[in-house]
């Protein structure tokens, strides 16, 4: 069997390689020279553990190739993935499908012999159909069946998820495509994974309620952290409470600054407009962008609070940039809006982070980068972490305390236990907890104020 891969981001990447990794003969075609040269050379355009080795092996063993030449790579194929971005329109939230009707259109001109054309981009409900039709258009004569086969992968744990997902979803509606699908997944069917048929809007809906729903369970822990620190509970106390509660469960119930990425926000954007034009507004997914984007401002304010209400003339330290830990992909990230807050507030900012410095330079004016979290914090009034990288899961304590002018840690993802913070001599600051003190004490002022 012949895949086409059709952009090679994140997630036609992982894919390409993963599919090639389960014996099949993949071509993955992107517009980007440099990019496909790079590949060709071993180096990827991302960081994602265990990827360059999967690349390496795959290419090695010739059944992973890299193109610019779409033609002959979807004349070849027998099922071609469309993986291209889908950016938020400027705006107004609504997915870009430019890229999607360009590799469309390119798509539709090479087509040999019956192909399955799926989408593994998110896009909006009906999105398919309008590839149907355009393809179609252009081609009477070509023999096609589209395909949604929407990805749940996460960066930074992308191939464990591609390998080992929890269900493989399918919007498709001919016999001949079905079988392709099975075929092209029954790798995936006999490890036992359930594989959910159903039709195209349903599967290019799943996907938009997959990310919107695990949205707002992070929205509204975040909100229960909110009244934690008010009220004197605990969060995690609280998640778990609630989270061994089978129907609920336990996953996605880590407060911090506020969801990030390259998925979530978007996403959230676009149902927002697939439910408002649908006739059934989702007032709920509105609700958890207008809570999730005030949470950013309002995490800034609270480590201002944390500073005694002024960061003026301070150094402050940030520990990590990207949106998670694992990637070195800083869109959405609370960071870029934190950092430029303090900032503006006064404040001389210093980051570092494992691997998200040359994204984060790209995007993030009137900052300093260190080349060590201990750099950073070499005289610094404070630092703030906000990123669960490894790496600062165990920083040396003693030597923070050393080299920062005061022992105060604004902690916005948990990772450290109060007590012993404050049994350590430090002003611990943390999210949907009660804030420790170096003598023992608990401080009640979390700050932020309140929405
Ligand atoms: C997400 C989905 O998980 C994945 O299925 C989809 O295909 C793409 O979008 P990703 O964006 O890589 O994946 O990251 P994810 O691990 O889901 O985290 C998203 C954001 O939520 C991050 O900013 C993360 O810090 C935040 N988050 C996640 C929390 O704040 N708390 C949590 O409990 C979980």
């Amino acid at each position: 069997m012949h895949v086409a891969m059709i952009g090679t981001g994140y997630v036609g990447l992982v894919s390409g390689a993963c599919f090639s990794e389960f014996g099949f003969d993949v071509d993955c075609v992107d517009k980007d020279s440099a990019k496909i040269e790079a590949l060709r050379g071993g180096r990827m355009p991302i960081f994602e553990p265990g990827l360059e080795a999967l690349v390496a092996s795959n290419v090695g063993a010739g059944r992973l190739r890299f193109t610019t030449e779409l033609a002959p790579a979807v004349g070849r194929a027998d099922v071609v993935m469309i993986a291209v971005g889908t950016p938020s329109r400027r705006g107004d939230g609504h997915a870009d499908l430019r890229y999607i009707y360009a590799a469309a259109e390119e798509i539709a001109d090479a087509l040999t012999g019956y192909t399955v054309i799926a989408t593994k981009s998110t896009v909006p409900v009906g999105t398919g159909r309008e590839l149907e039709r355009l393809i179609a258009a252009r081609r009477p004569d070509a023999a096609f069946d589209i395909v949604s086969n929407p990805e749940f992968l996460r960066e930074g744990s992308a191939i464990t998820d591609f390998m080992h997902p929890d269900r493989v979803v399918v919007g498709v509606e001919s016999e001949p495509a079905r079988a392709t699908l099975n075929e092209l997944y029954r790798p995936l069917f006999l490890r036992e994974t359930p594989i959910i048929f159903t039709g195209l809007e349903t599967a290019e809906l799943v996907k938009y309620a997959a990310n919107t729903f695990l949205a707002t369970k992070i929205t509204f822990i975040n909100e229960i952290a909110d009244i934690c620190e008010r009220i004197g509970a605990d969060v995690h106390d609280v998640a778990k409470g609630i989270g061994l509660d089978g129907r609920i469960g336990s996953k996605f119930l880590h407060p911090g600054p506020g969801f990030g990425g390259s998925c979530f926000p978007k996403d959230a954007r676009a149902f927002v407009r697939i439910a408002e034009e649908s006739g059934a507004p989702s007032r709920i997914v509105e609700a958890v962008l207008a809570v999730n984007e005030a949470r950013k401002a309002r995490m800034a304010e609270k480590i201002v609070a944390a500073c005694g209400g002024s960061v003026a003339g301070k150094t402050i330290a940030i520990l990590g940039i990207t949106f998670k830990p694992n990637t070195d992909d800083v869109r959405e990230s609370p960071g870029l809006e934190i950092a430029p807050a303090l900032a503006a507030a006064g404040a001389d900012i210093r980051i570092y982070d494992p691997e998200g410095m040359a994204e984060g330079r790209a995007v993030l004016d009137g900052v300093t980068w260190s080349e060590s979290a201990y750099g950073a914090m070499d005289g610094a009034d404070a630092v703030v972490i906000l990123t669960e990288w490894n790496e600062f899961r165990a920083l040396d304590l003693e030597r923070v305390k050393t080299l920062l002018k005061s022992p105060l840690i604004v902690d916005l993802r948990n990772i450290y236990n109060p007590a012993d913070m404050a049994a350590r001599g430090f002003y611990y600051v943390s999210v949907g907890r009660a804030a420790t003190r170096p003598d023992g004490g608990v401080a009640t002022v979390q700050g932020g104020g309140a929405r």
